[in-house]
């Protein structure tokens, strides 16, 4: 693989932890704990491999419409991977930032995701982003109010505003669990992202799967509406 081939920033809608529970007739809270332990292997990998800033999607927006006891293990669950996301941040010089309204989340949970990620803000070459209580559309309202108080909004104000300023672009989006859809992902920073879609679940997806992910975008051309020359 071509060092200059790897996206600078890849993000990962980390979908099917239900249906995966499901094919081996568990309930959906046994996919999500399989889901969660396997953020760190991939982390480390593409990190290894020299992704500089990689956006988790753990918890949109739309998932609080939830039963209530999924929503509160999702919540556990973000909690107690946090802690450890945070070790392996410190130990690697990584910036990890927990992005999204994070207004419903409970204040004891706040203050954990504040607490944890202080001890990374002083690393700036990479970050991992784990999107919690998070929405596109809802991140470009926020950065269009923000842009707007400091003045004109154009595309670099509102960039500027966005959760993920000041990061790579992103270059690639990987949706694991077989829909071809977005769900409100990172709307705004889509527009010339590559899109790799597979139909492995989540909880299966490994450094196998996601270097073919890397090597399906590394052969793709990016012509950002120029013509080939
Ligand atoms: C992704 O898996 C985890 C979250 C959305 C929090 P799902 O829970 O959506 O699993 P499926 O899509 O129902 O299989
Ligand atoms: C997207 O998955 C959200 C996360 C992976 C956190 P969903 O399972 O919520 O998306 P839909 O409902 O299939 O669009
Ligand atoms: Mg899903």
């Amino acid at each position: 693989m071509e060092g200059n081939n790897i996206p600078l920033h890849v993000g990962i809608i980390m979908d099917g932890n239900g249906r995966w529970a499901q094919k081996r007739g568990k309930e959906r809270s046994y996919g999500h704990k399989a889901g969660s332990a396997n953020v760190d292997r991939i982390v480390e990998h593409a990190f290894t491999i020299g992704v500089k800033s990689v956006t988790l999607y753990a918890f949109s927006s739309e998932n609080w419409a939830r039963p209530a006891e999924e929503v509160q293990q999702l919540m556990k669950l973000l909690a107690h991977y946090l802690k450890k996301l945070t070790a392996k941040a410190v130990k690697k010089q990584i910036r990890l930032n927990v992005l999204g309204a994070k207004e419903r989340l409970s204040a004891d949970l706040n203050a954990v995701i504040e607490k944890y990620t202080a001890k990374t803000a002083m690393f700036t070459e990479r970050n991992l982003n784990v999107l919690v209580d998070y929405g596109g559309r809802g991140e470009i309202v926020r950065a269009a109010r923000r842009a707007a108080e400091k003045g004109e909004i154009t595309e670099e104000s509102l960039a500027e505003n966005l959760y993920t300023a000041g990061q790579p672009e992103l270059d690639l989006i990987i949706r694991t669990g077989g829909e071809i859809r977005l769900s409100n992902f990172l709307l705004y920073q889509a527009a010339y992202a590559e899109l790799y879609f597979t139909d492995v679940l989540w909880p299966d997806f490994d450094e196998a799967e996601f270097d073919k992910a890397i090597e399906n975008y590394s052969k793709r051309k990016r012509r950002y509406g120029k013509v080939e020359c």
